[in-house]
Order: structure tokens, then sequence, then C-alpha cells
């Protein structure tokens, strides 16, 4: 028997709505949400973490930040830390978005310093890969995954408080989904990966999951696949309807 993974639907809210709409959506999402097993998690940008933590207690959606910094605390203008996210209410936290190692330079080694860190203070990681349009094509995309799989992770992480997200760079915010077939064929070889990292039944028990215009009307396809354990959303999780029904296709 295969083991049987919880899914999480994830919505990434990227730098996008003020706090009213924020509170106003997740009101909504909790009063849509469907019956789930999933784990339901919001990202919304930092300063609203606290009042939405407000909105949410007592209910089942948990709240998650889009990045730390990879230092404990100290002089870092701008920056927040782990700790902080924490006290706003996070349990999840992204790590390695390709947004931010493309517009903040973010490499392997700081995002293996954050994910660390994250952990240390008890957040569960989201932890980002995905090829290029130009990797794809010339045909190198698994060892592209493969290559950022081993540059951040070996058997010091948790592997218990880890999830890794498949995010194609060119499917991101482009309307261009990678098909389920291609999708789970890369979920498949980051599972490998992992067990060649760690062995045992962690390859077998990872979570990973699907990013890169997951919809309503595409989810239940990529959801199905054997390999997908559920879906990192960004434009769909803005509205709460389409998010709760991508939902309601996670088993
Ligand atoms: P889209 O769903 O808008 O393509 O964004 C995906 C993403 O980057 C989630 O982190």
């Amino acid at each position: 028997m295969p083991t049987k993974r919880t899914s999480i639907i994830a919505g990434n809210w990227k730098m996008n709505s003020g706090i009213n709409e924020g509170i106003q959506r997740c009101q909504e999402i909790v009063k849509l949400l469907p019956e789930t097993n999933a784990e339901v998690i919001i990202c919304p940008p930092f300063p609203h973490l606290y009042p939405l933590s407000e909105v949410l207690k007592n209910t089942p959606v948990m709240l998650g930040a889009q990045t730390v910094h990879k230092k404990a605390s100290g002089a870092y203008t701008g920056d927040v830390g782990a700790f902080m996210v924490v006290e706003a209410g996070a349990e999840w936290v992204i790590i390695g978005h390709s947004e931010r190692r493309q517009y903040y330079g973010e490499t392997g080694a700081d995002i293996r310093e954050k994910i660390l860190l994250a952990q240390d203070n008890g957040l569960t990681v989201i932890f980002c890969v995905g090829e290029r349009i130009e990797e794809r094509e010339s045909n190198v995309y698994l060892d592209v995954i493969t290559r950022q799989i081993n540059e951040v992770l070996d058997p010091s992480i948790n592997f218990d408080k880890l999830v890794i997200a498949y995010e194609p760079v060119w499917s991101i915010g482009t309307g261009k989904t990678a098909s389920p077939e291609q999708a789970n064929e890369v979920h498949m070889h980051i599972r490998q990966c992992i067990y060649n990292i760690n062995g045992g039944k962690t390859g077998e028990n990872i979570r990973v999951i699907y990013g890169g215009s997951m919809k309503p009307d595409n989810a239940a396809e990529l959801l199905a696949q054997t390999d997908i354990d559920g879906g990192l959303i960004g434009g769909a999780s803005l509205n709460a309807a389409d998010f709760c029904q991508i939902v309601s296709h996670a088993g």
C-alpha cells in the first residue's frame, strides 16, 4: 500500500491586497471552505499576519509567511525574522520562491540557512524549486531540480517539517500550467532526490506540491496524479471561491 500523504493547499498572496480586502477574503474562505482532509494555508504579506491570525483563530485555516531572513535578528533594516512571524501567528513559511531567487538573488546557501532557522523556530517550510523555460526546452530540467535540492538539503534538515513545492518558473503567473504528466514526472524525481539524501521512508512520505497557474479548472487533473500532494496557488488564491474550489479537489 502506498503511503497516504495529507494534501496541502496553500495560497501565496504575494504583494497583493490591502488589509480590509485580506480580512474579507479570509472570512469568505472560512465560510466557503469545503469538508476536507487537506491542510489549508494562507500566506499573506507580513503586516497582515497578525490581524489575519485573529480572523482565523479557531478555524482550520493556517497562516504562513512568504519568506524570512536568514539570520535570527540584528541590524538588517527592512527584514523580518522567523521568530517574529511565529509571534504574528504563522506556522508555515515559503522559502526559496523563484521570485525571491530572481529579484533578491537568493542562493542555495541563503535558502539553506533560512530553512534551518525557520525549522528551529518551529515553522514548517515550503521549499520551492523549479526550472526556467530555457532549462526545460534544453531538456536539463531534472538536473536543475537535482542541483536546487542538493545544494540546500542534507540529513541535518528536519524532513518532518519540510514540504517541497515544484514551481516551474515558466508556469508562474503565465496561465501556462505544466501538464499533469510533466508535473508528475518532476514530482517523482524530487521524491527520488529526497530518498537519495535521507533514505528510509522520507522520499515516500515527503509532500510535494505543485505551483504555477493552478486554477479551479485544472486542479482536479493535477491533484489526481500519484505524486502531486497539493498546490501552491498564486493568482487563484486571491479569489475565495476559486481557492475553495481548488481545496475541494484535494483529497
Ligand atoms: P500563480 O498561481 O499565479 O501562477 O503563482 C504560483 C506561485 O508562484 C505560487 O507561489
